[in-house]
């Protein structure tokens, strides 16, 4: 039935934030020290269409690498996951579950991202390249969902994918937080498929988030685009500067809107001073080595079954299953919001 039902075309579920959730984010995020705002801001469409020109550029690798490995280890991946629904997070555009959809051949295929026009588009291209498939799009923040909607795609079990370490967006506290969420949007008897991105040469970093293209700092600038048109601001996006830079101590790369002059800026109704070279600090990306990310997945009660690296150790895929005689009940309440950074 599954099969049929997707030659009708992709489905989508809008389960987006409302506008005033928008608000109160930027607001809290405005008066940190330093302001930061949630990541997942940063990608309205405009945003996703620069992140993927982001992943084209010589110095940002890891989509490259990240793409190859699933496309070597598909098979395997495949059979170490198991039969189910495919539940991706953050999906993009979608291209890199590709190998893994015709290995695989999932019940049903869900891609979760906040950024919803994207994800529509990129629902449809996917639907094309695996026309058997059940597609479906669900527009949230998969951070905040309490369960994934009733759906009869989405029946048990699911096998959750998540990317392009994107974890690292999120601070390790949040990350453990993020992980048990993930296994209650997936329960029960789940998998979890997770690309994380590791500690490597500064300079190899720093350039992989500071393209000479520029594609990069007008990711970071577009979003004063958005917060002028969503909310009201009058940023001059031509008053700031970008910067991403390694913070050894935390082992993450720190990307930052820098204002170049003492100016004011009105966003959400209110009056915000900004110093000159004050940053506002617009994503983490945190880089964790194979043993800390399995002491980060065990915190959050999964256990780490079976890792593939590519050849020069620069990232890898975990696969994760729940640790025997840990229940959702004996991991919560966990103190910090996953939120992107918020
Ligand atoms: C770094 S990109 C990764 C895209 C793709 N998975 C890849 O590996 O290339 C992060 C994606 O997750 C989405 N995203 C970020 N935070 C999110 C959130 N809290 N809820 C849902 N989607 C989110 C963004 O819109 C974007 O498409």
């Amino acid at each position: 039935m599954a099969g049929s039902l997707a030659l009708a075309g992709p489905q989508l579920i809008d389960l987006h934030p409302p506008a005033a959730d928008l608000r109160r984010l930027v607001v809290a995020g405005m008066e940190r020290q330093p302001r930061q705002l949630p990541a997942w801001l940063l990608y309205d469409d405009r945003g996703s269409q620069l992140f993927d020109a982001i992943c084209q550029q010589p110095e940002y690798g890891l989509t490259r690498t990240e793409t190859a490995l699933l496309q070597q280890r598909a098979a395997e991946l495949a059979q170490a996951l198991g039969p189910g629904v495919l539940v991706e997070f953050g999906a993009g555009s979608a291209r890199k579950v590709s190998p893994l959809l015709e290995a695989l051949q999932p019940d049903a295929y869900a891609a979760l991202d906040i950024s919803t026009g994207h994800l529509r588009q990129a629902c449809r291209a996917l639907q094309q390249r695996h026309p058997t498939t059940p597609v479906l799009g669900i527009s949230c923040d998969y951070s905040q969902l309490q369960q994934l909607p009733a759906h009869p795609w989405l029946e048990p079990r699911r096998l959750g994918f998540y990317p392009g370490s994107s974890i690292g967006n999120f601070s390790p506290e949040e990350a453990v937080t993020l992980l048990q969420q993930f296994r209650r949007l997936l329960e029960p008897n789940s998998r979890l498929l997770i690309g994380i991105d590791q500690p490597k040469a500064v300079e190899r970093l720093e350039a992989a988030y500071n393209d000479q293209a520029g594609y990069s700092a007008a990711f970071a600038l577009n979003l004063l685009h958005r917060l002028n048109r969503d909310l009201e601001g009058d940023f001059r996006p031509e008053a700031f500067g970008y910067k991403a830079w390694w913070q050894a101590e935390h082992s993450r790369i720190a990307m930052a809107l820098i204002s170049r002059e003492s100016q004011t800026v009105t966003l959400a109704g209110r009056r915000w001073a900004f110093a000159a070279g004050e940053p506002l600090i617009s994503e983490y990306s945190v880089k964790y080595t194979p043993d800390a990310f399995a002491q980060l997945a065990h915190r959050a009660g999964w256990r780490p079954l079976q890792r593939w690296s590519d050849a020069a150790e620069d990232l890898s895929l975990h696969l994760l299953e729940p640790a025997a005689g840990t229940s959702l009940a004996d991991l919560e309440p966990d103190s910090a919001q996953p939120h992107n950074d918020r």
